[in-house]
């Protein structure tokens, strides 16, 4: 009798463990929040099962982190190679995600061709190239992605004016707003976006990436969003990241957290994230999310995270360290940002573990 009444205890006990499993299924970043989560991805890196299991369950947005750069799509004068970029619009289609369209013009990564031949092109052949190109591709994107960053990084790094890149040089002050025209005109209901870093860090640049904005719909250029890139440190203003958004959403226009990265490494002097660090990029990712979601929903365009896993991010190359900026560990793990992020949509812990 004793015996039976452990095996009836034990076989309940197993129910109510299953149970409460089928109760509360793992959930992901795309099911807690009520605006998109994207990731940069490598679409070479789709053919490792893992990695593409994780993009297509946790992220509803998707932006090629470099093949949809002209570096990549523009083969020569009028020829256009969209074979990468399409593999990423595939995957979308197959996981039920949007994609972003990063980027129309930028001063780097242009194909060598024109990076050799562009001092000897004149203003009028430069322009009619560019624009070419610009509605080329946003054609053969269109019903495809759903917005571009037009022009990528415009503003000088000090904030205060146009960048002088060859571009400037040649067509002038007014040419970002020219790229937005022929984009449009290419596509009129693909959203458009002025992506650029440094907009919170520097409050110049947010002005004058404002005045820009106030100068477009002045005179009717047409834009809906800012990318905000939030290539970030732990040093990170939290008060000047609210101004910036209040800005921004004044303007009616969209919100993009378009490349985030958190660097946890600005020294070089970690060999591994610490978990003092870990901890403090867990808080700081929460104190953003709960900003960001907080605006009007028709405001909150995305957050996109520039990478999947901190092994592969771009950083360690760019800053000369391991930053650990990411969500995912090289394993694939979860790391303390992620449970950050979703501490920010103010979800009850208690019910995702
Ligand atoms: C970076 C990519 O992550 C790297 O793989 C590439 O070598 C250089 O470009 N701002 C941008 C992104 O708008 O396109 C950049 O991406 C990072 C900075």
């Amino acid at each position: 009798m004793q015996f039976l009444s452990f095996f009836l205890s034990l076989g309940l006990l197993l129910i109510v463990i299953i149970g409460n499993g089928l109760d509360s299924p793992e959930l992901h970043l795309r099911e807690a929040t009520d605006f998109p989560v994207g990731v940069a991805i490598n679409p070479k890196r789709l053919v490792q099962a893992e990695y593409a299991q994780v993009v297509g369950q946790e992220f509803s947005s998707i932006t090629a982190e470099n093949v949809m750069k002209p570096q990549y799509i523009w083969a020569a004068e009028r020829e256009y190679g969209f074979s990468l970029g399409d593999s990423i619009v595939t995957f979308a289609n197959a996981h039920n995600q949007q994609v972003h369209g990063h980027t129309l013009a930028w001063h780097l990564m242009q194909p060598e061709w024109l990076e050799n031949s562009i001092a000897s092109y004149d203003s009028a052949t430069l322009e009619n190239l560019l624009r070419d190109y610009i509605q080329a591709v946003v054609k053969h994107y269109q019903g495809k992605v759903v917005s571009w960053d037009v022009v990528n990084e415009a503003i000088s790094s000090d904030g205060k004016g146009w960048r002088n890149s060859v571009y400037h040089q040649k067509l002038g002050d007014n040419y970002v707003a020219r790229f937005h025209q022929y984009a449009r005109e290419a596509d009129p209901d693909v959203l458009l976006f002025y992506n650029d870093y440094d907009v919170v860090a520097k409050p110049e640049k947010l002005a004058t990436i404002l005045a820009m904005v106030d100068n477009f719909q002045s005179r009717n250029i047409p834009i809906d969003g800012i990318g905000m890139q939030m290539h970030i440190g732990l040093d990170f203003s939290l008060d000047k990241f609210q101004y910036a958004l209040d800005e921004i959403v004044k303007r009616g226009l969209k919100v993009h957290l378009s490349e985030v990265d958190i660097r946890t490494n600005p020294d070089g002097e970690l060999s591994s994230l610490t978990a003092e660090a870990a901890q403090k990029q867990r808080e700081l990712m929460t104190e953003i999310v709960r900003r960001y979601n907080q605006l009007p929903q028709e405001n909150k365009f995305a957050v996109t995270f520039w990478g999947l896993r901190d092994n592969e991010s771009w950083l360690t190359k760019h800053t000369g360290h391991p930053q650990w900026p990411l969500l995912f560990s090289e394993n694939l793990d979860k790391k303390p940002m992620y449970q950050g992020f979703l501490e920010g949509l103010d979800v009850n812990q208690t019910k995702l573990e």
